[in-house]
């Protein structure tokens, strides 16, 4: 148990803490911490809990309370009747039933909906809601200041920033989650809801412990299906299982369901026909869901149907679903991700970042008071670095809330950490200046800018089935710092990272500080090895949207372009010259991002088309800012994995192990990135990186220049995914081949790493050995068993890979030969081979 072994001997606790640490508990762990006898006195022995009807959320503090303080203290609470008794007592209730009860004086200060009032004095703790929901955010608030070993004695309120902080999943009927990177659906399987809740069950109770109100549970790409008498029933029971928690769920929904699923002859959101239908839809899901959240629609999005089928608005599309909500008290959010996808790259004015004011600026204040529209946080789409969604500064008239992203879809699927919240700070913080007043991101969703009532946020989170949740220990740090900006933006990044750290690692500060580091390091780090200065993630837009692969942002229809060529890069978005995009922002905000001098470096090629060779503020050229991220970016990656090392020992082996293997992953993968991305633009401009690095490997053994017996040379595409443009392959689909070749390198201690492909649907099988000597082995089955990440069956920058092999001893002469053996459609691709003194990274 690492560190925690030794809370054996004061609590006796060890075997009911001997549950693995597979992460199914997320930083709800409530890990023992050493707690005397005079330790004990000081906490609370009773629990008090006013109306605590069943299925109640006070009901769940109740039992969170008690679960908890036999977990961390093994402190038995007894559940007391002597109502409003505050000696060595916790008081669970809503702020109403208190007064009423207890005929309190107390001062309270005026709590929101869903708001909590927290006060301890050690051993007498009051926990009071301004709902019953409320309550329970205090409990877990409570438990979470003592897992973390805080025993201060407070007294504070607290609020949360907006109405709405829902999550949405993107599960679809089959099971399988569009997106989503750690396993399958923990809602659907086979067109259904499954029969076994229990994950879902504690997927709401971690929602519920970061104070989210809403869950979506089925995919924005939506089934009509999930609309059938039986899924009705079954939304129902997931429903059940929620409750408690005060989480309520909603649905996506298909806009042709009417025509779909109800078999009328039009969709038309103004026929009347249609207009009962969803009436009726609703009516029914409300049966099965009294408590039923809302809807989330995406229309004329991406091949998806919706209004303008019938030369309908967006807001006509919307207010069908409004309207049907109305009597229940559901709320509608509708997306604005809507574009057109078959744009010419030709016609230097076209612009998908433009969309969505072109849609929805002029259906400002049509939308019904309980629709709300769902806004990307950048105008594209979720990718590493962009400029705040211009619509926010479009919509005075109508409820808006951000949409983010825990899933990694760009941002290396969870295979890769990269800490989000700084990149979403860098949404929530822009002030876009309306009217030249302070207009912030996070005060326009919260409704306060513009005096809306109803907004806030959604987050695509995608939780599987795996017990991980997202696929990795390290990538929910993620969700959690969701929950809490969702409910207080201005909190610090590195401080929610410290509570999470806490929870669910421990106390250990050399713990808390090596992951505080890794972690703050992780998305800066991202954005140098993938794509840099506003140019966007580089990855390949047409397929996985994972690996490295430039050169699928241009030539299509999906308006993600560089427009890079031999010369010059980068969108030209000004007024002046370009596309216009820049005259969406208010005045203030268009004048900066107008001109190349008042627009940041790191978002220059967002904004500007320029020459490679033009001078940044920086004063590196792009070209050579590129070349030296890329560099500097992988380097940091590597880092991560010594970094992470230093905690052996100090972090239970099941989680040190999981971590560590993503870590060496993600820096090998992270040296892929470089080098494709280097690579491809070297290629295109012809301008040598200053530094000689990229071309040049003066470490590496090209596959190709082997001796080869059973393989053959194979040419990679995209080539900038491969060293040298090619790699070697098995020469049949069941024989071995073999590479050999003799070192002339001088005699030292190496770190030894072989670049190949792990490609979906073989398992092939390698062994390095120097001098007949056995180095290492290992499988191709990364894809297959360990790693979440979308599949590719090719040899490319999603499949490419390293392993490494440390400390090898290597004498000049020595003979170095690879064995790989096919499996599947894997032929045993390789290539290359790299031997790495001490210090280098290449
Ligand atoms: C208890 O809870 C119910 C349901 O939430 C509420 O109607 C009632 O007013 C509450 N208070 C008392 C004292 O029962
Ligand atoms: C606390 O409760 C647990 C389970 O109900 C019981 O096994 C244990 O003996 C109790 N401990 C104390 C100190 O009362
Ligand atoms: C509340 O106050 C009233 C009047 O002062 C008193 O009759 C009643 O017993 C009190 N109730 C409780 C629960 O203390
Ligand atoms: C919708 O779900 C049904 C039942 O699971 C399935 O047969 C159908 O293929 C799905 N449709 C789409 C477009 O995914
Ligand atoms: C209303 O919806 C329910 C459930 O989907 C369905 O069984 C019923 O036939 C519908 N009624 C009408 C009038 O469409
Ligand atoms: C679509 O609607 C617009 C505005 O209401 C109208 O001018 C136009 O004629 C309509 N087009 C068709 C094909 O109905
Ligand atoms: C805000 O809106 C409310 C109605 O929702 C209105 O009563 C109030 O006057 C508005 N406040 C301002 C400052 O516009
Ligand atoms: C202005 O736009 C044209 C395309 O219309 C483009 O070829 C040219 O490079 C742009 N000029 C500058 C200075 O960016
Ligand atoms: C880029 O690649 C092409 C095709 O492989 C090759 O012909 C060309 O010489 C390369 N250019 C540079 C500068 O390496
Ligand atoms: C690079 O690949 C070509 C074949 O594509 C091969 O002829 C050449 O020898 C390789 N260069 C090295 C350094 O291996
Ligand atoms: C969870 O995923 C990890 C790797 O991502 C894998 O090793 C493990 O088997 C998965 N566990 C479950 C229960 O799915
Ligand atoms: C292996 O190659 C044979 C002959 O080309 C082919 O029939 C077979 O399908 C291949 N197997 C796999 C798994 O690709």
């Amino acid at each position: 148990m690492g560190q925690f072994g030794f809370t054996g001997l004061v609590c006796g606790l060890l075997l009911s803490l001997a549950a693995a640490e597979d992460g199914f508990a997320g930083w709800l762990r409530y890990a023992p911490i050493p707690c005397d006898t005079s330790c004990l006195q000081r906490l609370p022995s009773k629990l008090t809990l006013l109306n605590a009807t069943t299925g109640s959320p006070i009901e769940t503090a109740g039992l969170e309370l008690i679960s908890g303080l036999q977990s961390i203290f093994s402190q038995n609470l007894t559940t007391t009747q002597s109502r409003c008794d505050e000696s060595s007592s916790i008081l669970v209730a809503t702020v109403e039933d208190f007064r009423h009860e207890c005929n309190a004086t107390t001062a309270i200060p005026e709590l929101v909906q869903d708001g909590f009032w927290l006060r301890s004095t050690g051993s007498s703790v009051q926990i009071l809601g301004q709902s019953a929901r409320g309550a329970l955010y205090g409990a877990y608030e409570y438990l979470s200041l003592l897992a973390q070993g805080n025993f201060s004695h407070v007294a504070y309120s607290s609020n949360p920033h907006a109405p709405i902080r829902w999550v949405n999943q993107w599960d679809n009927m089959d099971g399988v989650i569009e997106r989503g990177y750690g396993g399958l659906s923990i809602f659907f399987k086979n067109g259904r809801v499954v029969d076994d809740l229990a994950p879902v069950k504690q997927y709401a109770r971690l929602l519920a412990s970061i104070r989210i109100n809403g869950l979506i549970v089925n995919n924005v790409n939506a089934n009509a299906t999930l609309l059938s008498a039986e899924n009705m029933r079954g939304l129902g029971r997931i429903a059940d299982v929620c409750r408690p928690y005060g989480v309520r769920i909603g649905v996506s929904l298909n806009f042709a369901s009417p025509e779909t699923l109800g078999g009328l002859d039009t969709f038309d959101p103004l026929d009347a026909t249609v207009v009962n239908w969803w009436n009726n839809i609703t009516n029914s899901l409300y049966e099965h869901v009294p408590d039923l959240a809302g809807y989330l629609v995406k229309a004329d999005s991406e091949g998806q149907p919706g209004p303008s089928t019938y030369n309908r608005t967006l807001s006509q599309g919307a207010n069908l679903f409004a309207r049907a909500l109305q009597p229940h008290g559901g709320i509608l959010m509708f997306r604005a991700f809507v574009y057109d996808s078959n744009l010419n790259e030709s016609d230097w004015k076209a612009d998908r970042a433009k969309a969505a004011v072109q849609y929805f600026k002029n259906l400002d204040g049509e939308f019904e008071e309980n629709a709300v529209v769902q806004i990307k946080y950048g105008p594209i789409d979720f990718q590493v670095r962009e400029p705040v969604s211009p619509l926010f500064a479009n919509l005075f008239e109508t409820n808006t809330a951000i949409e983010l992203e825990v899933s990694q879809e760009y941002l290396g699927q969870q295979n890769h950490l990269v800490y989000l919240p700084p990149l979403w700070k860098t949404i929530l913080n822009f002030d876009l200046r309306v009217d030249h007043k302070p207009s912030l991101v996070r005060d326009i969703i919260s409704g306060e800018r513009f005096n809306r009532t109803l907004g806030g946020w959604a987050a695509v989170v995608n939780v599987g089935t795996n017990t991980t949740w997202l696929g990795s220990h390290i990538a929910m740090s993620n969700l959690y710092a969701y929950g809490r900006l969702a409910w207080c933006p201005t909190d610090d990044s590195e401080r929610i990272l410290h509570d999470w750290t806490r929870l669910t690692f421990g106390t250990n500060s050399q713990v808390i500080n090596t992951i505080t580091n890794i972690s703050m390091a992780s998305w800066p780090a991202y954005e140098q090895y993938s794509g840099n200065l506003g140019i966007q993630t580089l990855t390949d837009i047409l397929y996985t949207h994972y690996g490295p692969n430039p050169a699928s942002q241009d030539n299509n229809g999906w308006g993600q372009w560089t427009r890079a060529d031999h010369e010059t890069v980068g969108m030209d978005r000004t007024v002046g010259n370009g596309t216009g995009y820049t005259g969406q922002y208010p005045t203030e905000i268009a004048q900066r991002f107008e001109y190349l001098n008042s627009t940041p470096d790191d978002l220059v090629l967002w904004f500007h088309h320029v020459p490679w060779t033009h001078r940044l503020h920086s004063g590196k050229t792009v070209i050579q800012h590129f070349y030296d991220a890329h560099y500097a970016g992988a380097e940091t990656a590597q880092t991560f994995v010594s970094q992470w090392e230093s905690l052996r020992g100090l972090v239970d082996k099941e989680r040190y192990d999981a971590v560590l293997d993503r870590l060496v992953y993600q820096a090998g993968h992270s040296i892929v990135w470089r080098d494709a991305v280097n690579n491809f633009y070297f290629n295109m401009t012809g301008i040598p990186d200053q530094k000689r690095r990229v071309g040049q490997h003066p470490w590496r053994i090209e596959a190709e220049s082997m001796e080869l017996d059973g393989y053959r040379l194979y040419t990679v595409s995209p080539f900038e995914t491969a060293s040298n443009g090619t790699a070697i392959v098995t020469s049949s689909n069941s024989t071995t081949g073999t590479a050999r070749t003799t070192l002339h390198f001088p005699a030292s201690t190496y770190d030894i790493g072989v670049n190949y492909y792990d490609m979906y649907g073989g398992e092939s099988h390698w062994t390095l050995s120097l001098n007949d000597q056995v180095v290492g082995e290992w499988i191709g089955n990364m894809r297959n068993h360990t790693l979440g990440n979308s599949v590719s069956i090719y040899l490319d920058g999603h499949s490419a890979t390293r392993v490494i092999f440390r400390g090898v001893k290597v004498q000049k002469g020595d003979e170095l030969k690879i064995v790989g053996r096919p499996d599947g459609v894997e032929p045993a691709p390789v290539d290359y081979v790299v031997l790495l003194p001490s210090g280098v990274v290449d």
